[in-house]
């Protein structure tokens, strides 16, 4: 059921901001009774507004029409659905706003009085009600709001205490978005605030380089990854985080993953920037889920291509690191792939294989290994480990892997 909503508090909020920001081309999304379009239509070239409801969108267009707003195209959909039915657009008989539409419309303002309350027992009220936790709508138009927003765009939206402000800062965040918020205001029981949002220069970068559905994936304790699409394809784009103060960290990794690719390791590098480097995502299972779950003679296998990988590593003088604990760094699909060489290092004692051989002979491992029916004799693995490390050859390498059976 729907109910086309009365301006409340939030709506002459957001409605304060709405002229000062609008120019060129505005989108009101979930328009409501029209208010924020009709604000806006004053200092815009034209406003195109949206609504799920068909009430609401009748009732938009009336308001505007009794007002002999002419700026204003009103139309149904679902967030940005419209856009992508073009049979509807077609149908347009303004050619001015058809052609706009027709050719991926981008937008200098979008605004946005999001429903944001978490949902209630029985009622079913989707002007107000924003899903389960009251945040799922607005996660959604972030997840699609930068194709429809212009470069150097902006976005507003007024949202309340109710609805979680950490959580909404985060879904900001989350899609590479950076937030001002520039109002403020206490009725009985709840804070509204309204926010400035345009698209962080990280964003802006990867949407230069053609990069969609780009969004925050994990964060490490320097670096942040997002996930985005590429062509179609899922790539991974690291990033350094505004707060860590470690210099050179991403342009250290780029510079290794780029000489390591030419020997096959690691995961493909495709493009770097200031800051940032993006890479195919790998995908897979972790080297400790994959042993789990994995029969003995492919186990046997991909260990065996791990030593290899780290023996080309050792002979380049390259320390990755992190090699007796490599849980989150090997990522095994049909082959392993390591990730992560944000310690890689230059030096004249590179302890990848040593390192290695310990995190296989390692108490938790064992036991692992074990149920595989792989036994490694650790007083062995040990001695042929520091005859390795004497002297780094194919062939004292070769005497580890056949403890491998
Ligand atoms: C809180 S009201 C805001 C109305 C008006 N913009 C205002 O400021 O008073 C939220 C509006 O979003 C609309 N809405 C809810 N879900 C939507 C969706 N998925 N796509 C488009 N509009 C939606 C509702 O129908 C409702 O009109």
């Amino acid at each position: 059921m729907f109910e086309v909503y009365e301006p409340m508090e939030d709506s002459l909020l957001l409605e304060k901001h709405v002229k000062k920001y609008s120019k060129n081309s505005v989108l009101d999304m979930g328009t409501g009774s029209g208010i924020q379009a009709i604000a806006a239509s004053e200092n815009a070239d034209f406003v195109v507004a949206l609504d799920i409801s068909d009430q609401a969108v009748q009732k938009a267009k009336s308001n505007i029409k009794k007002q002999g707003i002419k700026n204003i195209f009103v139309f149904k959909s679902d967030l940005f659905s419209f856009f992508s039915d073009s049979k509807l657009i077609k149908n347009i008989k303004k050619t001015k706003i058809k052609n706009f539409l027709l050719k991926k419309p981008k937008f200098q303002l979008i605004i946005f009085n999001p429903p944001y309350l978490p949902k209630d027992e029985g009622i079913e009220d989707k002007s107000i009600y924003g899903g389960i936790k009251g945040h799922e709508t607005l996660e959604k138009f972030f997840s699609q709001v930068g194709l429809y927003l212009k470069e150097k765009g902006k976005i507003l939206i007024v949202f309340s205490s109710l609805t979680n402000k950490d959580k909404v800062d985060s879904i900001i965040n989350k899609y590479g978005f950076e937030f001002k918020k520039i109002d403020e205001e206490k009725i009985s029981f709840e804070t509204l605030f309204a926010y400035l949002i345009e698209k962080s220069e990280i964003l802006k970068n990867l949407e230069k380089k053609n990069l969609k559905e780009i969004k925050v994936f994990a964060k490490g304790h320097r670096g942040l990854l997002y996930r985005a699409k590429l062509n179609k394809k899922d790539v991974v784009i690291k990033k350094k985080l505004p707060e860590s103060k470690a210099k050179g960290r991403i342009e250290n990794e780029t510079k290794w993953i780029k000489t390591l690719n030419e020997k096959n390791i690691g995961p493909k590098l495709l493009f770097s920037g200031q800051g940032y480097f993006v890479y195919n995502f790998v995908k897979g299972k972790f080297i400790v889920d994959f042993i789990e779950k994995s029969k003995k003679q492919d186990i046997i296998k991909v260990i065996k291509d791990v030593f290899m990988q780290l023996y080309k590593m050792d002979r380049m003088n390259l320390d990755k690191e992190e090699m007796h604990h490599p849980l989150k760094h090997i990522i095994v699909d049909k082959k392993p792939i390591m990730i992560d060489f944000e310690r890689c290092r230059k030096t004249k004692k590179p302890k990848n294989v040593t390192q290695f051989c310990q995190f296989i002979t390692s108490t938790s491992m064992k036991q692992i290994l074990n149920k595989k029916n792989i036994k490694i004799k650790k007083d062995d693995m040990i001695k042929l480990a520091i005859d390795y490390k004497k002297e780094m050859s194919k062939k004292n390498l070769d005497k580890i892997l056949n403890l491998l059976k």
